[in-house]
């Protein structure tokens, strides 16, 4: 879908999660006997019909593999594959599609550039990470620092939940190798200023990485306008399949880095005494791809870009304010990560009840939340708790839905509280 189309789509009708809900038959399901309230929503996104029919039109009329073939079947798996690229360059308005890598996911764009980052650190280099930051955007960069000797940097997080901006700014110096930053906090929904972030980082002459795993469904992005060397992101989080996902990097940097896996695809000429490598983006993809995967992140992107990304922001905005409202009410709850701007990610305890225990009871209401570390755990360090329960809204999900999340915290407090 063109911009201007898209465009136009956010002109049309407003949306309702009702109406939209018809196009996403998982959420139809039910368990324990009861209908599924789905607010995981940050862990793993549902599919629409839309994307399951792109992957069967994809299996029944084109499966073959790409860029290798002479014959029909070939050349429109490599059109359609190509062409999911090029929607994915619109989707973060990249200047050129050789500048989006297809990986499996976030964890592996994030180790791509970790791992072929070594040739420019050394026992003299510094990363600044955040507080806040997702394992995938912390252990790969302890790798690099044990395999080069550079040194990890921390910003604060503040009792809010918002990155200390003072402090960050304290330490962004001329000489650092990296600034590798999420753009929403994954486990509190705390949107970071990233556009401030870029900003800084450029002033300094240093690199940002952006892990936008949790934003790139959620928030509308322009890497040129946000001047970021890296975006990684997931597609699985943004209603298309696991094991699919993709790295932006700016031209100039995948000519620099070195391969990340040998195979093929990657090579222009292998000989036993030597090889030669693809052009950008060839160059990061060994391998077959999973083209299956690429062609349905494809059509999730043209199913959000239908409805017109701000739309569906809309609808998720109106979830948690009215899902904070409805929560603040419950005696002894705790809402982690109060900062503005935020997107739809509630993350919370409660006096007196385990999050495990929270969430088995919200279970058999059929109500689908995530409790524990959310794989931040120096962020869970921070505030002091082993874990939080945490509600995670999609703009498929309902009103009435928070409504039972509300009353499945009822009955927890009822058996533990
Ligand atoms: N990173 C995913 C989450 O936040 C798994 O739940």
């Amino acid at each position: 879908m063109s911009r201007v189309t898209a465009q136009l789509a956010e002109v049309q009708a407003p949306l309702s999660a009702e109406s939209l809900r018809a196009d996403f038959p998982s959420l139809a399901t039910r368990v324990h006997d009861k209908p599924l309230a789905y607010l995981d929503n940050a862990a793993s996104t549902q599919r629409p019909q839309a994307v399951m029919d792109a992957l069967t039109e994809y299996e029944v009329e084109m499966h073959a593999n790409v860029h290798r073939g002479v014959h029909a079947r070939s050349d429109k798996a490599t059109a359609a594959f190509e062409g999911a690229r090029e929607r994915a360059r619109a989707w973060l308005n990249a200047a050129s599609g050789d500048e989006l890598v297809f990986t499996r996911g976030a964890t592996e764009s994030i180790n791509l550039v970790a791992r072929c980052l070594d040739h420019r650190m050394d026992s003299g280099s510094e990363i600044l990470l955040t507080g806040m930051e997702h394992h995938s955007n912390i252990v790969p960069w302890q790798q690099l620092c044990q395999r080069t000797g550079a040194r990890l940097k921390v910003a604060p997080v503040l009792d809010s939940g918002a990155l200390d901006l003072d402090a960050f700014r304290g330490l962004v110096t001329p000489g650092l190798g990296l600034i590798a930053v999420t753009h929403v906090s994954n486990a509190m929904g705390v949107i970071n200023p990233v556009d401030d972030i870029c900003r800084m980082a450029r002033q300094a002459g240093v690199p940002v990485l952006i892990d936008g795993a949790q934003a790139a469904g959620h928030v509308p992005l322009d890497v040129q306008e946000l001047g970021c060397d890296f975006y990684a992101f997931s597609g699985h989080k943004m209603y298309a399949p696991t094991g699919i996902g993709a790295l932006y990097a700016r031209a100039p940097w995948l000519d620099d880095l070195p391969p990340f896996l040998g195979g093929g695809e990657m090579i222009l000429e292998v000989r036993f005494d030597g090889t030669t490598y693809n052009t950008p983006p060839h160059k990061f993809e060994a391998g077959t791809p999973n083209i299956a995967g690429a062609i349905a992140l494809g059509a999730a992107m043209d199913y959000l870009a239908g409805h017109g990304l701000a739309r569906l922001a809309a609808l998720e905005h109106e979830l948690l304010e009215y899902a904070t409202g409805r929560l603040l009410d419950v005696p002894g709850l705790r809402i982690i990560g109060t900062a503005s701007p935020k997107s739809a990610v509630i993350s919370f305890v409660i006096d007196g009840i385990h999050p495990h225990d929270l969430g088995t009871v919200l279970d058999h209401e059929g109500v689908a939340i995530r409790a524990g570390h959310h794989c931040a755990m120096p962020l869970m360090d921070r505030f002091g708790l082993p874990g939080t329960a945490r509600a995670s809204f999609a703009f498929y999900n309902t009103l009435e839905e928070v409504d039972r999340l509300v009353s499945g915290i009822g009955t927890a407090r009822k058996l533990f509280a």
